[in-house]
């Protein structure tokens, strides 16, 4: 989706679709900056509309009126953004989505968008611009790969115009450029979040990786699995042991920030499928477990944005990458086995399968001695039972890092709500024969997972997001269409910006 920004009046905007943000007022009225677009394009129908009682504002709730054929305008769609004192970027980013979603659905290839000065909020003119273009590519997302041709296709939403004020212009275009970036990112991470097992396995995943290297210039290697054994990644293999389709751990390397300059590193949790292995799941939405590779989804994208943006920082990415799978050879409970760091693990279910191999990746991470250590995962069903599907679980060992990141999630919308990481639920991977065991049963089970977690970091602050009540939706929202969220792009993109202190 192409992106620009223009300094035009509304109402000499030539687009087939016209979408302005509006704000609830009592009693509804047409927002005064709207009164020369309203008496240009419509003859006042707009404000007819608002006084019939049509549209209050409220968030969400969308107008369409068809333009008179005075002015360019084709259509205006009114996008309410409810109360003004309540106006945050998520409030605008979701009304860009809101919008584009209908944009999609009429069919027009490209639609315009503006905010009402009444409806700003305190959103600066380059936060708005930037999350207007992430919420246009997240309203505009769909995925038409796997499908025959319809008979009356619906065209993509190709571009996306964002109308402000001559004196914002230039600084609209820098905002845009981040939300460009983002939303590319997030394009990348969805798509690879929609394809099925058979399709993005981990040597998919290592593909991509190496593709993004290319186009970018990062640093990229590829473990095989005769590679992993060599590094002593005994955990990971052990996932890995139970699928005929080879594991990969993936290491991406950006260098913005000078040779010497330690870097944030990333890591994914990549299970391309989580069938539970011997500790089996049940038959019912086995089939999302495709989306068990979100975390590894959301590194790569992040290094989408990284490629585009370069902001003056070094970021590894590490993605840990196989199937969990049940045969003659995969792991059963009750074995042993020996991890990167050294510690041995007892592996009392085998569907606890993401702590494993994303333990060997945070030994791995020791290598670069990380300023700092972020992991996104699909770790655990009880994230959901304890936060539904509006936040990330967030643990770690250093409150500062801890806060760091949910500011982050606030600013991106992807809101982040701490668990403890008390020692005294250390005891929950305590093991009788090994040196942890891998589950701890059905008490506190998010933070037993990060606890397990905690256990294989060494010499870094860490932070753990449990994304597996939030990488996914089951149903539409109004700036949203159900299946994957791309969850963590935009996370990991503000927190990178921030510590590049662009
Ligand atoms: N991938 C699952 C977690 C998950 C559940 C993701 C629901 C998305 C939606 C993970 O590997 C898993 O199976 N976790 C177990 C851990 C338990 C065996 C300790 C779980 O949550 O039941
Ligand atoms: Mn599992
Ligand atoms: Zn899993």
């Amino acid at each position: 989706m192409k992106s620009s920004v223009t300094a035009r009046p509304l109402a000499k905007v030539d687009t087939p679709l016209l979408a302005v943000a509006v704000p609830q007022s009592t009693p509804p009225s047409l927002p005064a900056s709207l009164a020369e677009l309203d008496r240009a394009a419509t003859d006042g129908g707009l404000a007819r509309a608002i006084s019939a009682g049509d549209h209050k504002g409220k968030r969400d709730e969308t107008l369409l009126v068809y333009g008179s054929g005075k002015a360019p305008p084709q259509r205006i769609l009114l996008v309410g953004v409810g109360k003004p004192g309540e106006i945050t970027r998520s409030v605008l980013r979701r009304a860009a989505a809101v919008a584009a979603k209908r944009a999609r659905a009429l069919g027009t290839k490209t639609f315009s968008f503006a905010v009402a000065a009444e409806a700003r909020g305190g959103v600066g003119i380059a936060e708005l611009a930037q999350v207007a273009i992430e919420g246009a590519a997240q309203g505009g997302w769909q995925f038409t790969e796997l499908k025959k041709t319809p008979e009356e296709p619906k065209p993509e939403l190709e571009a996306v115009e964002l109308v402000v004020d001559a004196a914002d212009k230039a600084e609209a275009e820098a905002g845009r450029r981040i939300g460009d970036a983002v939303a590319a990112g997030y394009r990348l991470t969805r798509n690879l979040q929609m394809l099925p097992g058979n399709i993005c396995t981990p040597s998919y995943l290592g593909d991509q990786a190496r593709a993004l290297a290319k186009t970018h210039g990062f640093g990229v290697t590829v473990l095989d699995r005769a590679q992993i054994k060599k590094e002593g990644m005994g955990a990971l293999l052990a996932v890995a042991q139970g699928s005929a389709e080879e594991p990969r751990f993936i290491v991406l390397e950006y260098q913005g920030g000078g040779g010497n300059a330690a870097p944030i590193v990333l890591v994914g949790k990549g299970v391309t499928f989580d069938s539970g292995g011997i500790s089996i799941k049940p038959a019912q939405n086995m089939e999302e477990m495709k989306y068990d590779m979100s975390g590894a989804a959301a590194v790569l994208g992040t290094f989408e944005v990284l490629g585009r943006l370069k902001p003056k920082l070094n970021v590894v990415g590490l993605i840990p990458s196989t199937e969990n799978l049940p045969s003659g050879t995969a792991i059963k409970p009750g074995d042993v086995i020996k991890s990167h760091l050294g510690k041995t693990i007892e592996v009392i279910n085998t569907d606890a399968e993401g702590r494993l191999i994303l333990c060997d990746a945070l030994s791995y991470a020791r290598r670069f001695k990380p300023a700092a250590a972020l992991d996104a995962a699909t770790l655990t069903g009880a994230v959901v039972v304890a936060l539904g599907h509006h936040a990330i679980g967030i643990l770690g060992n250093d409150d500062a890092l801890v806060a760091e990141v949910r500011d982050a999630g606030e600013r991106a919308g992807e809101r982040c709500w701490p668990l403890p990481l008390w020692d005294e639920y250390r005891d929950l991977v305590k093991s009788d024969i090994a040196d942890v065991k891998n589950s701890g049963g059905r008490s506190a089970g998010t933070i037993s997972g990060a606890w397990f977690l905690k256990e294989f970091v060494e010499g870094f602050p860490w932070v753990h997001l449990d994304i597996a009540g939030t990488a996914y939706i089951e149903g539409d929202g109004a700036g949203h269409s159900k299946g994957p969220t791309a969850v963590g792009v935009r996370l990991f993109t503000e927190f990178l910006l921030k510590r590049a202190g662009a």
